[in-house]
């Protein structure tokens, strides 16, 4: 059982050469049709108005915390986030400052933001880690607002997701999004920045491409830079899109089943979904009991059952980064403990039952013999 696996059916591979082979025929390679189409589809499937392609989620973010203003100021950013959340505010000119998080969301509280608050702070920037959108996002929001900051959400887990109903990337000024190879949709590599703002779509179109004013003009604005995202990708990104919902589907049936089997395995805590949260699971995580060596764990489930865990949402928090020390000020103690003391199960958006089955197996033998 792989850790991860990129589900493109075989209708979807022959509809991405067939777009290849048009993209080429009629050369346009960048900011086309395709673009403007995996755009519309994603701006419609997140009931969003805009939706701006890049070729990155980190330029995704970089965008919108430039379009923010965040240069020389403070952004907060939770602890436990891929250090691509921390680079975009670094890029940007701006400075990091982690927050702690909660344990039952792995994300940002209105405490912990509060906690994290200076009068320097520029933006917020939320990450719905493993695609689950905090209930705590409109206690955020509320805070950024009376605080005239904004709130801007790193999405590059939160494909579908929901919270009461409204979709990931509709809670702040922007939303980040990523296509990396792993994400629950992807095009290979790219971005999606998504917004309500007319003006937000305007100047990140502009960022995207180096700053012009306009496609045909040698003309630079703003300190853009190259952020395009190839017609190959988008019509990827796009293809791939239309398997969402299915996707999703698949997910959170796989993640019901080791929710329930996971009520027989005491000292096993998911990480569940608060009531009014609707994830895609593109991580299923599991707490486990203080003092168990995860490394062994995850050993003993691979080399005993060929189940391969993915990769930690995250192990090692920002604050510890070795790149990051500067912007370390102090311990961020939920961070750190379930940074250290999580696992996550495999999720494959095609999962069979019988791979669910092998995973729970191993899951039980090792819980078993590690936990008892
Ligand atoms: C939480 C988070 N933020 C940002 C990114 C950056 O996305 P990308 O790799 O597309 O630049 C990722 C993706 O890998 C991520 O997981």
């Amino acid at each position: 059982m792989p850790a991860a696996r990129v589900v493109f059916a075989e209708d979807d591979r022959s509809a991405v050469a067939d777009a290849v082979v048009e993209i080429l025929a009629d050369g346009m390679l960048t900011l086309g049709p395709r673009t403007e189409r995996f755009e519309t589809a994603f701006a419609s499937v997140h009931e969003v108005p805009h939706a701006i392609a890049v070729n990155s989620g980190t330029a995704a973010l970089e965008i919108a915390l430039r379009i923010a203003g965040v240069a020389d100021r403070e952004v907060v950013v939770p602890a436990n986030t891929f250090y691509a959340t921390a680079a975009a505010v670094l890029h940007t000119g701006g400075r990091p400052v982690f927050a702690d998080v909660e344990a039952a969301t792995f994300a940002l509280s209105a405490a912990t933001v509060e906690a994290a608050l200076t009068p320097a702070t520029a933006a917020v920037l939320l990450v719905h880690i493993g695609g689950l959108i905090t209930p705590e996002v409109d206690a955020i929001r509320q805070l950024c607002d009376d605080r005239g900051i904004p709130l801007i959400e790193d999405a590059a887990h939160a494909h579908g997701c929901t919270y009461d109903g409204r979709f990931a990337g509709s809670f702040g000024l922007a939303g980040a999004f990523s296509f990396y190879a792993t994400k629950v949709t992807t095009s290979g590599e790219g971005g999606m920045l998504v917004t309500s703002s007319d003006r937000l779509r305007d100047e990140a179109r502009v960022y995207r491409d180096q700053g012009k004013g306009s496609f045909n003009a040698n003309h630079h604005v703003r300190e853009g830079y190259s952020w395009r995202l190839s017609e190959v990708h988008a019509a990827i990104g796009e293809i791939h899109l239309r398997r969402l919902k299915e996707f999703i589907e698949t997910r959170r049936e796989v993640a019901d089943r080791y929710t329930a089997a996971l009520a027989d395995l005491p000292g096993l805590v998911p990480l569940v979904e608060p009531p009014g949260c609707r994830s895609n699971f593109y991580k299923y995580v599991v707490l486990l009991p203080e003092g168990v060596d995860r490394a062994r764990f995850k050993r003993e489930t691979a080399e005993r059952f060929g189940v391969r865990l993915p990769g930690e949402v995250y192990d090692l928090p920002l604050h510890h980064q070795p790149v990051l020390a500067e912007y370390a000020d102090g311990p961020l103690p939920v961070a750190e403990d379930i940074c250290a003391r999580h696992i996550c199960l495999p999720v494959h958006s095609d999962m069979r039952d019988d791979e669910v089955d092998q995973v729970l197996t191993a899951l039980s033998a090792v819980h078993t013999d590690l936990i008892g």
